[in-house]
């Protein structure tokens, strides 16, 4: 490759920027021409593309969101836009793309790579966790933290009143940001999608704990709970414990914004630097994550949406800590 360019695409992750800033710096390092896809595949399409040197990403290493934006595209997923895509970079002689983004966004790079002789490098872009082939994924170690301090501050209001409070964190149909903030604030429950929520016994344990006088219950649900999220659960709780005082808290987009952790500064540093060290070795069509703290390679199309691998043990740790 001797052109490439980097887009970002889905939801903005906090680290999306310390991505793009190792593409650019790695590839210019190496005397790659580098260019930016601005919107994602939505911007690729329109032939919103420029030219990218050392300078446009200073100072964006600790900022949230990404300096590229991002959108969700619906004609990428068309032969026609894609062929549209392939003429724009062709036009350009790019020949080498990093997408960063979910899982969502790899198969739109799957087909493409099909179809055209574009080398396409995946990067894990979301805050959700829920990618094969990598333990971390950009954005997630940040919105845990970002979900750990809100949830600290609302304790205060729940300790001081002795209230119930259910809060729900975002994490798509995943668990994993329900389960990380829930155990590191002390949650008493915490409801995942990746386990039958068994409100019955829920309820049974606050009763139980009210008869001692714990009144004082934090209940992290993540929004993909299949009982239904933060308000379906509180509907049942106040009406099976009408004398019991229960708020609900939606953390919402809060959890995808602010400054990057050094986490994920770190680990989007290190997979933009060998994204590109990817495409200089001829590499196409693979995935870029990190896993027992090493770089692993997985052909892009093999890498799916992460599910069910909650850990029983961390589940246990939640019950045994709680009481
Ligand atoms: O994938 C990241 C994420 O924030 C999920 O946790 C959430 O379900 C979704 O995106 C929200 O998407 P949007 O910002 O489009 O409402």
């Amino acid at each position: 490759v001797s052109r490439i360019a980097v887009l970002t695409s889905g939801g903005d992750s906090p680290g999306m920027n310390a991505a793009i800033r190792a593409v650019v710096r790695t590839g210019n390092y190496y005397g790659l021409e580098v260019y930016g896809i601005m919107r994602g595949y939505q911007g690729l399409l329109e032939d919103d593309i420029y030219r990218m040197d050392n300078r446009s990403v200073a100072n964006i290493i600790q900022r949230g969101g990404t300096i590229l934006k991002t959108a969700r595209c619906k004609e990428f997923r068309t032969p026609e836009g894609r062929k549209k895509a392939y003429d724009n970079l062709k036009a350009r002689n790019i020949d080498g793309l990093v997408i960063i983004g979910g899982d969502g966004s790899f198969r739109g790079a799957v087909e493409f790579s099909r179809e055209f002789d574009i080398a396409c490098i995946g990067l894990a872009g979301t805050i959700d966790k829920d990618i094969q082939g990598t333990d971390f994924t950009i954005g997630f170690d940040t919105a845990v933290n970002t979900a750990v301090q809100a949830i600290d501050k609302i304790r205060d209001t729940m300790d001081a009143h002795d209230r119930i409070f259910i809060i729900e964190v975002m994490g798509r149909d995943a668990g994993y940001i329900a389960l990380h903030s829930g155990i590191a604030t002390g949650a008493e429950n915490i409801l995942i999608p990746e386990q039958k929520t068994d409100i019955e016994a829920l309820v049974a344990s606050l009763q139980e704990k009210e008869r001692r006088k714990k009144l004082v219950n934090l209940i992290v649900v993540a929004e993909g709970d299949e009982f239904g999220g933060a308000n379906e659960v509180a509907r049942v709780i106040k009406e099976r414990m009408p004398q019991a005082e229960a708020r609900v808290a939606i953390l919402g987009h809060i959890q995808r914004g602010g400054a990057p952790t050094c986490l994920d500064r770190l680990i989007a540093s290190r997979m933009g630097y060998h994204a590109v060290e990817c495409l200089i070795q001829g590499r196409r069509n693979v995935f870029v994550g990190i896993m027992n703290n090493k770089m692993n390679y997985v052909p892009l199309e093999k890498v799916g949406k992460k599910k069910g691998t909650i850990n029983e043990e961390w589940m246990k740790i939640v019950k045994i800590l709680a009481s």
